[in-house]
């Protein structure tokens, strides 16, 4: 952990399920088992055929093969399937109203994506009740759980006013206990023009009563959003407030986020779909992760982060979601898998590490995101023999069956 790591959350209440908790669970006729852990099998993901696992007590236990498992309570047949961990999203933005489709499909007819839309969500989220809120929020966890992800980041964002940020991220809390406060995602319309007055705002009253809501501060460092000298402002503010910090850098053009969120030990960079060889360097170098969107550069139509590149100079990559209503309203980690592999040229089994391990790395958190005995017991259980198939078979929804601290997670 870096001096700037993050404390530990509080826990909060998960999305509501029906979820089965035994004090044991054997998974087992594992066709593949994803580990993530070297020492417990081969290659990049600790791959292991034949195998087994036991979860006790919400956390793994034994690992090994099929043949030799230990009895346990309640079985699960993986039916010769791929299991592997949860994912682990890092970036989403799921606490909002309204719908953005018009502008997307104005997008895919040549229209440019600019941060200004930010507006039109803030206008339907403030319009919002906090059932309203709460009803997508929930209904977008519980899409998102059911395609695998144990794991949820989630930040406010869209109210951009003391009494709206602070409610964002209570609902929030109340499905994740990664949430992340962005009151700087854009200036708000009614203070156009008057950004010293909004970072005021947003490092005094609103990080008061958000900081204690939040584990992460993050900003908006872009060309229409905050640049460099207000950015760092806002992230100062939130490391003296005692929040790990992570930076929106990059998405729609050079800049100075990644080399601002790397200066400030920030835990990742996220988008950094323009990048020069500097800041390439700069990652490499760094305990700040790169975590890379896809599905924000399918629906914006914008050109790729060279996630080559990245891994090639040997810095640490996350694979997210980016859920959001404006530039990629989906919950599927297996989907940006799939696009991670086709359009960013990585493995599969680089495109599946990034989506597990690279988005623990990204909340720095050393109990979820692999398989090793001690870790959370998190998994996701495919109708297809190995990791590959998520890129192999895009738009196939392939998780048959998702475990959460050791319980079985049904009622879909
Ligand atoms: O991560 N880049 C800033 N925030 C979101 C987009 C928000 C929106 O357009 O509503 C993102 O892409
Ligand atoms: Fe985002």
């Amino acid at each position: 952990m870096s001096e700037h790591s993050a404390p530990t959350p509080t826990p909060t209440p998960a999305p509501a399920q029906q979820s089965t908790r035994v004090r044991s669970l054997l998974v087992d006729r594992i066709g593949e088992l994803v580990t993530n852990r070297p020492e417990l099998g081969d290659g990049l993901l600790g791959t292991r055929h034949r195998a087994a696992l036991v979860i006790e007590d919400g956390v793994v236990a034994w690992v090994g093969d099929e043949a030799s498992a230990p009895g346990a309570d309640v079985r699960l047949d993986a039916e010769q399937g791929c299991v592997l961990p949860g994912f682990v999203d890092s970036h989403t933005h799921i606490v909002f109203a309204g719908d953005r489709c018009e502008e997307f499909t104005d997008r895919m007819a040549g229209e440019a994506y600019r941060a200004g839309g930010i507006a039109s969500t803030v206008a339907s989220t403030r319009a919002a009740s906090d059932e309203e809120l709460e009803a997508t929020a929930r209904r977008l966890a519980r899409e998102a759980l059911f395609g695998g992800t144990t794991t949820l980041e989630t930040k406010s964002g869209y109210g951009l006013t003391v009494r709206d940020e602070e409610r964002i991220l209570r609902i929030a809390r109340g499905v994740t206990e990664e949430t992340t406060f962005l009151g700087a995602h854009v200036v708000p319309a009614e203070l156009a023009g008057r950004e010293e007055e909004y970072v005021a705002l947003v490092t005094g009253p609103m990080l008061s009563r958000c900081g204690p809501l939040a584990r992460w501060c993050d900003v908006f460092c872009e060309e229409g959003a905050f640049g460099r000298d207000a950015a760092r402002a806002v992230l100062e503010a939130g490391r003296r407030a005692g929040l790990g910090l992570r930076v929106h850098a990059n998405q729609l053009g050079y800049g100075p986020g990644v080399k601002l969120a790397v200066e400030m030990g920030a835990a990742s960079a996220d988008h950094c779909s323009f990048l020069d060889d500097s800041d390439v360097a700069a990652l490499a170098a760094s305990g700040t992760v790169a975590t890379l969107l896809p599905g924000a550069e399918f629906s914006t139509r914008s050109p790729c982060a060279d996630a080559r590149r990245l891994i090639d100079a040997g810095a640490t990559v996350a694979l997210a979601t980016d859920c959001n209503p404006g530039t990629s309203y989906t919950t599927s980690m297996a989907f940006v898998v799939a696009l991670a592999v086709r359009e960013y040229k990585m493995t599969p089994h680089e495109a599946v590490y990034a989506a597990t391990a690279g988005g623990a790395a990204a909340l720095r958190r050393d109990d979820v995101g692999a398989l090793g005995l001690g870790m959370r017991g998190d998994l996701a259980v495919l109708g297809a023999p190995s990791a590959a198939h998520l890129a192999y078979r895009p738009g196939v929804d392939l998780v048959r069956a998702v475990v959460r601290e050791g319980a079985i997670v049904s009622g879909r």
